[in-house]
């Protein structure tokens, strides 16, 4: 392996990656264990992690393993962390990639959608990583990177707890990036445009949609999980040892433009 090469391993290393059944999630995860990292996938369906396992000991030779939990309950997490520490032994890295969305206007949003959004998109988020930083300070360091998305920059109509949980998340990891810095723990987040997966799939079966979207591609193209993977791949990596606090927007260049 070339001293280059070298950086991006992540041999010996092990990852969680929650909502990596699918998705943005399975790429990331993808992206890990391509470069030599364990992998612990995280989703509430147990048929869904076993095809995501299967899928990454085709893709990198490496079996993943699983823990099927609601990352909304915070009492999972406790869970989620043992059966880690049980079958790998430690834990480097934190991708918190749970998520879902409702998508409605303002006017018509109810209490129990919030809660519901703002459970997995920012106080899971909050919580898991408060309990992992905990075991990461004492090991001497580790990753966390959370995923946020544009409209933690951007307003867009019909997801306005979605835009308020992805805020939250961009100013959690710049706050978080402080406070863990000096236990070695680095925290950043990757913010995705566009990618066609479970939870956009309504966005990109309307063609009016569609074509709005695109529009604002400079690239000229939807963004892919494996675009996101690589990105988290590096700030997994040692070379992104020295970035910390960022926020990196994956977006084909629409907020560029
Ligand atoms: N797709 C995009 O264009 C886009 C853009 C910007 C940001 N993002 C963000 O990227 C992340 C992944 O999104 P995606 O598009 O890949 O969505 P997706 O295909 O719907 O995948 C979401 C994953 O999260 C899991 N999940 C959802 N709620 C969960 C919970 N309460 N506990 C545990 N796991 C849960 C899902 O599995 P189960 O439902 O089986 O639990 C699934 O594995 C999300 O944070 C999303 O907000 C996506």
């Amino acid at each position: 392996m070339t001293n280059g090469l070298k950086q991006f391993s992540l041999e010996g290393k092990v990852s969680i990656v929650t909502g990596g059944g699918r998705g943005i999630g399975l790429g990331i995860a993808k992206a890990l264990a391509g470069a030599g990292s364990e992998v612990m996938l995280v989703s509430r369906t147990e048929t869904q992690l076993k095809a995501a396992a299967d899928s990454i000991l085709a893709a990198c030779g490496r079996k993943a393993g699983t823990v099927c939990a609601d990352v909304s309950d915070l009492a999972s997490h406790a869970a989620i962390v043992d059966a880690t520490l049980k079958r790998f032994g430690h834990i480097d890295v934190l991708v918190n990639n749970a998520g879902s969305n409702i998508r409605k206007p303002f006017l018509e949003v109810t209490v129990a959608d919030y809660d519901t959004i703002m459970q997995v998109q920012l106080k899971s988020v909050f919580f898991l990583s408060q309990r992992l930083a905990r075991g990461m300070q004492a090991a001497g360091g580790g990753k966390i990177i959370n995923l946020t998305s544009l409209t933690s920059k951007i307003g867009i109509p019909n997801i306005s707890i979605y835009g308020a949980a992805k805020g939250g998340v961009f100013s959690l990891t710049k706050s978080l990036s402080l406070e863990l810095a000096p236990y070695n723990i680095t925290v950043n987040a990757v913010a995705p445009g566009y990618v066609r997966t479970a939870m956009t799939e309504g966005a990109f079966t309307d063609p009016k949609r569609q074509e709005w979207m695109l529009s604002r591609i400079p690239l000229g193209r939807f963004g892919q999980p494996d675009d996101i993977g690589n990105a988290v791949l590096y700030l997994a990596s040692p070379a992104g040892d020295y970035l910390t606090g960022e926020v990196i927007f994956i977006d084909g260049g629409w907020l560029s433009s």
